[in-house]
């Protein structure tokens, strides 16, 4: 009975928290290229740790966070330094090398949307924009100068407007991968201080 119930638990944990898919995939493959042994690099919502995982795997100090607390668990449990965080706030200024993230960026009627954490995974409220944008005016602050994010953006998300809201944030933008699907296209864009 008792181990019932732990079953039940986890299962609903693994429920409320993203599955590695194609988008994990690329931005993992591509943001290893980035990362050097000696660099501290943090992945911004980290699901299940997949692309933390593969990022730690260059020998790198990799921090992950998520807002989701069962992502945070998945993270601490797969051996990550974790922090359970909104975007980059708790960080101090200009430490990390790398910045990786594969937001929710699928654009969602508001009268849809159910308040849970597996809908924070995908929502990016009605533009698509709703995380990206606060991430994109605030992760220069927590970047070394000669730093890097490697952000994974959809064609559902109107990737002109993205690179608008990087450059107000101060990054100059790349696209440096892409894979191409049924409904939409995946895009990984590498931002880059434009003030080093
Ligand atoms: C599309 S999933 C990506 C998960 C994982 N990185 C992957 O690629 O498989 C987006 C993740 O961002 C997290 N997230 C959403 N809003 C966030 C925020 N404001 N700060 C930190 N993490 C957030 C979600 O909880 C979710 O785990």
């Amino acid at each position: 009975m008792k181990d019932d119930r732990i079953e039940l638990a986890s299962q609903r944990d693994l429920d409320q928290v993203y599955e590695p898919a194609e988008d994990s995939h690329l931005l993992a493959e591509t943001a290893r290229e980035y990362v050097g042994t000696d660099d501290l690099v943090l992945e911004v919502g980290t699901g299940s740790a997949y692309v933390a995982t593969a990022l730690a795997t260059t020998g790198a100090e990799v921090v992950a966070t998520d807002v989701n607390p069962m992502a945070c668990r998945e993270a601490y449990e797969a051996g990550l330094s974790t922090v359970r965080a909104n975007l980059v706030e708790p960080f101090r200024d200009h430490c990390f090398d790398v910045v990786a993230f594969n937001p929710p960026y699928l654009p969602t009627d508001p009268d849809h949307e159910f308040d849970d954490w597996m809908e924070r995974a995908l929502s990016g409220g009605e533009d698509g924009r709703a995380v990206i944008d606060p991430f994109l005016a605030t992760v220069r602050r927590v970047l070394v100068d000669d730093g890097v994010v490697l952000l994974l953006v959809s064609s559902l998300t109107d990737i002109d407007a993205v690179r608008a809201s990087a450059a107000a944030g101060g990054l100059t933008t790349r696209e440096v991968a892409e894979e191409s699907h049924p409904f939409e296209r995946l895009v990984v864009l590498e931002l880059r201080p434009d003030d080093p």
